[in-house]
Order: C-alpha cells, then structure tokens, then sequence
C-alpha cells in the first residue's frame, strides 16, 4: 500500500531486486558518457554530480542516454534524479537494508532522521527524492529536474510532470 508520502511499495520488489544485482557488479561510469553529460550540467549541477557515488553516476549516464533524443533539459534532469543519495553514505548493503526498511515500515524508517548511526543513514536514503529536489533547487536546475527527482518514486497520479514525459523518465530509471 502507498499513500502520498510513501516513495516504496512492494510492488517495487523486482525493481528492487534488479537495481541490487546491477549495483554489485560495481559499474563504473563510462568516461565518454560522463564527458558528454557534464559537458550539458552547470557548474552548481556538476557538483553535486561529482559527489554522487560511482554506482550513481554510472546510473545516471545510464538515464540520460536513455532519453537523449527529448533534448538537454530532459537529459539533465533524468541524469540527476538520485543525486539526493549522496547524504546518505549508504554502499550497497546499506542500501538494500534501507529499502527493505522502507517497504516494511516507511514512516517508521523515515522517522529515525535524528538517530545516529545506520539508522539515521537509512532516513536520510529513504528521503532522497525530497533531498535531491532542495539539492537541485539550490542549485539552480530546471523545475523539470527539481520536480523528478522529488517525483520519481511517486505513482503516475502523485506526480505533476506531464503524463508523457514522466513515463519516459521512468522507463529511463528503470
Ligand atoms: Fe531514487
Ligand atoms: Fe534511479
């Protein structure tokens, strides 16, 4: 079940599942594709871009290729839909634990942010659509990017992008 401020639901398991084995191959971001990709971000996006894990990065490549022909703006956005991960200092099994936190008790997860420890990291993982869209908005992105990446965990009604174009940022993530 999702309400309105739930970003994980069960039904996001295979998704889940999937992204956990790609992230233990360890990809590393393909260096022609990351050259293209800032060559489109501003200098404020660039940073928090080069803050993103490699895991990351090469996942953001992954989604803006992916929508390269809908133009820059679109790109971007989809390329730094994650960037809120970055504060949660999170690898890999820290991550899987998190989002399995989040489908068993999101609000209860979310709710640890002032704990120390794995508990406030899996907190802050579990906000990362809400910390990349302040992200993105203090540095200026486009309300497209500041809009996804608080959007893109929400079901299609929760969302205020444009039906068309959200589903082609979805398929992108996915
Ligand atoms: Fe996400
Ligand atoms: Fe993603």
């Amino acid at each position: 079940m999702t309400d309105a401020s739930s970003a994980y639901s069960w039904c996001q398991i295979p998704h889940l599942a999937q992204r956990t084995l790609w992230s233990l191959r360890k990809p590393a971001p393909d260096p022609e594709g990351e050259r293209w990709l800032l060559s489109l971000l501003t200098p404020a996006e660039s940073v928090l871009y080069r803050q993103m894990a490699a895991v990351d990065r090469a996942h953001a490549i992954n989604c803006a290729r992916v929508v390269e022909s809908l133009g820059a703006e679109v790109v971007v956005a989809s390329a730094l839909h994650d960037v809120g991960k970055t504060q949660s200092g999170l690898g890999t099994a820290g991550r899987v634990a998190a989002s399995l936190a989040g489908l068993v008790n999101y609000e209860q997860a979310r709710s640890w942010g002032s704990k120390p420890g794995l508990r406030g990291q899996v907190a802050l993982y579990l906000d990362h659509s809400d910390i990349g869209s302040a992200e993105l908005q203090m540095a200026g992105a486009s309300k497209l990017a500041v809009a996804w990446a608080r959007e893109h965990h929400l079901q299609a009604e929760q969302q205020t992008i444009e039906p068309d174009l959200a589903a082609a940022l979805k398929a992108a993530d996915d």
